[in-house]
């Protein structure tokens, strides 16, 4: 059962930033999920919300500064990141964080942009090419399906995650569609049955973002592939 930090590892350090990826590394998870938008420049930037208010000390839409503009700001600490010995953060690209995990753990980029689909599927491919990574070593989700079926479209060898929150048939009929490797349910969706159905069809079933104890013994035991959370070291 392989264990995915969710925003790096968001109950330790202040969600996508580099610290935070590296502290998911530390913990030695199999796989980092991050967020994707587009600065107004086109740099894929890791940051959650389409805003950076919430996660920063600034104010405005990712999609409408630009990368330099980006990088002024400071990732915002929780009381208990503040614990952190590491020094305050900016927004990472996406191609700092690949130069970041420089082993053996795959990265699960969330669209969350449409916008930034072709970009996304271009620094895939560059790594692939000119650095030899493997394309198991990407899985790119999102909640747009549009998004997923352009990726499919660009290169049909990008593994692909159908996050659900909602509809688990339809997101197994759309993953069958477009030849995915995985569904990303929200947790309360899942049961120990509709996890094996999903799995006898050849897909791989990561749930998110599932951070109690009690959720994380309750869905081992359903047998999922993989589990997307905060606290990696609980799992
Ligand atoms: O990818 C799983 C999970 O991250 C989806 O929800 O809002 O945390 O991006 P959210
Ligand atoms: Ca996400």
């Amino acid at each position: 059962m392989l264990k995915i930090g969710h925003r790096g590892a968001k109950g330790h350090e202040p969600e996508n930033t580099l610290v935070s990826f590296q502290k998911a590394l530390d913990m030695q998870v199999d796989g980092i999920e991050l967020d994707v938008h587009l600065s107004a420049d086109g740099e894929i930037m890791v940051i959650h919300d389409e805003s950076i208010d919430r996660t920063t000390n600034g104010k405005g839409f990712v999609n409408a500064l630009s990368l330099r503009q980006l990088k002024a700001f400071r990732v915002n600490q929780t009381q208990n990141q503040r614990l952190s010995a590491a020094l305050p953060q900016q927004i990472p690209t996406l191609k700092e964080v690949f130069d970041l995990v420089n082993q053996d753990c795959f990265i699960n980029i969330e669209l969350k942009s449409y916008e930034a689909t072709d970009k996304v599927v271009t620094l895939i491919e560059k790594y692939v090419t000119k650095k030899g990574w493997k394309y198991d070593r990407f899985l790119v989700s999102s909640f747009d399906w549009n998004a997923l079926q352009q990726v499919a479209f660009l290169n049909v060898k990008i593994p692909i995650g159908v996050l659900t929150e909602t509809d688990l048939d339809l997101a197994l009929a759309f993953a069958k569609f477009i030849q995915a490797k995985s569904i990303h349910p929200y947790f309360h969706l899942l049961t120990k049955e509709n996890t094996a159905q999903i799995q006898a069809k050849g897909l791989q079933v990561f749930p998110w973002t599932i951070n109690e104890l009690e959720d994380i013994q309750k869905i081992k035991t359903f047998n999922v592939n993989g589990i997307i959370t905060d606290f990696p070291n609980r799992i």
